[in-house]
């Protein structure tokens, strides 16, 4: 595989810490679960994971109020659980990511206690206070963005829970801090990061209003409840109109700029930015090394029509940087509904499913894939406000009822699809009592799915040929085999299909054709000058034998169909 990045040929793997694997037999996942479970991941096939906040933390939204950058939450493990975790991560090949929370840290975190003491004290300037309250911006994930502290008589500011106060990066204190932690897990071996919310990290200095008098659960249930693609983009622009001055302020650029210059001193580290903006790539080498293609997985449904329309604006956008950009595609993570139930239409779930995959694993780009999906977990819907565990889902519950109106049940159905709570259960390791994820009698930190016991975990499918997770693993090895699907150019064929998604994959060294029929009719490959004549099966779901040599043209693709051919 010449000229890529480890970054750029491996598959990602993200495990979200709380809901992985249980070593201690708490209810709560840890680091020694993980390292038990790394054996499984390197059968599975991944090249390197992405792990969830493991910071010590008040845990208010799962990690991602990080009371201390430089250790690991008692919860979790010890620091040498963590260094264990990593070397035994190298030793099999793999590389790990942590995730980077810079824009806020928890209200428990020192900075801000000290912050918080008083108008006087050294830190008063790393988090953002002001008068007021200074004016009418909004916390993505709650009521008013500022909070009132009683102590010091002043507000300060909040792009998610209040729990989660805003540092001052304007301030180059806060900058030479966070910079030093970075450089703690760098030293220590961590392959790289993936940085929280990155576009939250400055607002704009002038702080005006957006005027608009809109609520958070007012923007929240418009966004739930937009049903075409005219209501979904009109949602999308009045949630830009409140947000607008709160997120991606152009300063952003500069301190990627300074974190590349930081991490490019380590040998060949990555910063992958939870963010869909190209702007993040720089000139495509001096600030994130790649962002998600987060406009694939936002798809309402997974359309040959919507992903070549995706694939089309990403690429030549990628194209037209300076240095050109690598794609990363996902169509799930631990803020989305899980891929099983979002992609899935209620009678060819399995189908879809295996589809989205081959999808993410044969188009341009780093493939990151969300623990479960394997399996084919699925959403739960949590039937009582008091199982909630993701403080989003029972804010807006409250708002709903409060803001909204709403009766209960209509409450409870908002906060259902807006939680994050039900594609963050815990992982299903076997058909035993609470999925094998912890001891019988534990209380896991979420109830684990019933379809744990229907044969949705992996003890079940790892040695059942027909399984999803054997699906993974068969796709992942042919991915790692298959140099074209793993560097090579795309370029799509057959483009006014709205079934039928084919495109090449070419390297010098091999060409890939790629079919992935994504209705329930038969569809044909339509003979084109750039479709070669013939080429031999690599995989074909569900009824092609490996080997076969098929004449191209007019050739029929079942329904749900993925079909990935060598020339
Ligand atoms: C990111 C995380 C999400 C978290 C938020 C605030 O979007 O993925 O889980 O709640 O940032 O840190």
């Amino acid at each position: 595989m010449t000229g890529l990045q480890w970054w750029q040929s491996a598959v990602f793997y993200q495990i979200y810490p709380r809901s992985f694997a249980d070593g201690n037999g708490d209810g709560i996942g840890d680091l020694p679960g993980i390292i038990a479970r790394l054996d499984y991941l390197a059968d599975l096939g991944i090249d390197a994971i992405w792990l969830s906040p493991h910071y010590p933390s008040p845990q208010f939204d799962c990690g991602y109020d990080v009371a201390d950058y430089s250790g690991v939450d008692p919860e979790y493990g010890t620091l040498d659980d963590f260094k264990q975790m990593l070397d035994e991560v190298h030793q099999r090949g793999m590389r790990l990511i942590i995730d980077l929370v810079l824009n806020h840290t928890s209200d428990q975190h020192s900075w801000f206690l000290e912050s918080a003491s008083s108008r006087e004290n050294p830190k008063r300037d790393w988090y953002i206070w002001g008068d007021g309250p200074p004016n009418d911006w909004l916390s993505t994930f709650g009521d008013s963005a500022w909070e009132y502290d009683e102590g010091t008589g002043q507000y300060y500011y909040h792009y998610f829970f209040k729990e989660q106060p805003d540092l001052n990066w304007r301030n180059p204190e806060v900058k030479a801090a966070m910079f030093d932690a970075v450089r703690f897990w760098l030293d220590m071996g961590v392959d790289g990061y993936r940085l929280d919310a990155i576009g939250t990290v400055y607002e704009d200095p002038a702080m005006p209003a957006h005027n608009t008098g809109l609520t958070v659960a007012e923007l929240r249930r418009r966004k739930e409840e937009a049903k075409t693609d005219a209501d979904r983009r009109a949602a999308r622009e009045l949630w830009d109109q409140v947000f607008g001055c709160q997120v991606n302020q152009p300063e952003v650029h500069d301190l990627m700029k300074e974190l590349r210059t930081l991490v490019d001193e380590y040998d060949d580290r990555v910063l992958v930015g939870e963010t869909s903006l190209i702007g993040f790539y720089g000139d495509g080498t001096d600030e994130l090394h790649t962002v998600f293609n987060f406009p694939l997985m936002r798809l309402e449904r997974l359309t040959a029509a919507g992903i070549r329309d995706n694939q089309q604006e990403r690429l030549s956008a990628l194209n037209a940087l300076a240095r050109v950009g690598w794609p990363c595609n996902t169509l799930g993570n631990h803020d989305a509904p899980r891929t099983f139930s979002r992609f899935g239409d209620g009678e060819n779930d399995d189908a879809l499913a295996r589809l989205s995959l081959g999808l993410v694993l044969t188009l341009r780009g780093t493939p990151f894939l969300y623990n479960g999906e394997e399996i084919g977990m699925i959403d739960l819907s949590l039937d009582d406000i008091s199982q909630f565990r993701d403080e989003l889902g029972i804010w807006l519950y409250n708002a709903a009822r409060r803001d909204l109106g709403l009766p209960a049940e209509a409450a409870l159905q908002l906060a259902i699809d807006g939680s994050r709570d039900r594609c963050r259960t815990p992982m299903q390791w076997s058909a035993d009592a609470n999925g094998g994820f912890c001891p019988s009698g534990v209380r896991p930190w979420l109830p684990v799915h019933p379809n744990h016991a229907d044969g949705v975990n992996v003890a079940d499918q790892l040695n059942h040929a027909g399984s999803l997770l054997s699906y993974y693993r068969a796709l992942l090895k042919l991915r790692r085999e298959s140099p074209a699907l793993v560097g090579g150019d795309y370029t799509p064929l057959q483009s006014d299909d709205p079934d039928l998604l084919v495109f090449l994959r070419a390297t010098p060294e091999q060409t890939c054709l790629v079919a992935l029929n994504f209705s329930g009719s038969a569809a044909v490959l339509e003979p084109d000058a750039a479709l070669p004549a013939a080429g031999r099966v690599l995989m074909g779901t569900p009824h092609r034998r490996e080997g076969d040599e098929l004449a191209l043209a007019g050739l029929t693709i079942a329904p749900f169909e993925l079909l990935i051919c060598e020339m």
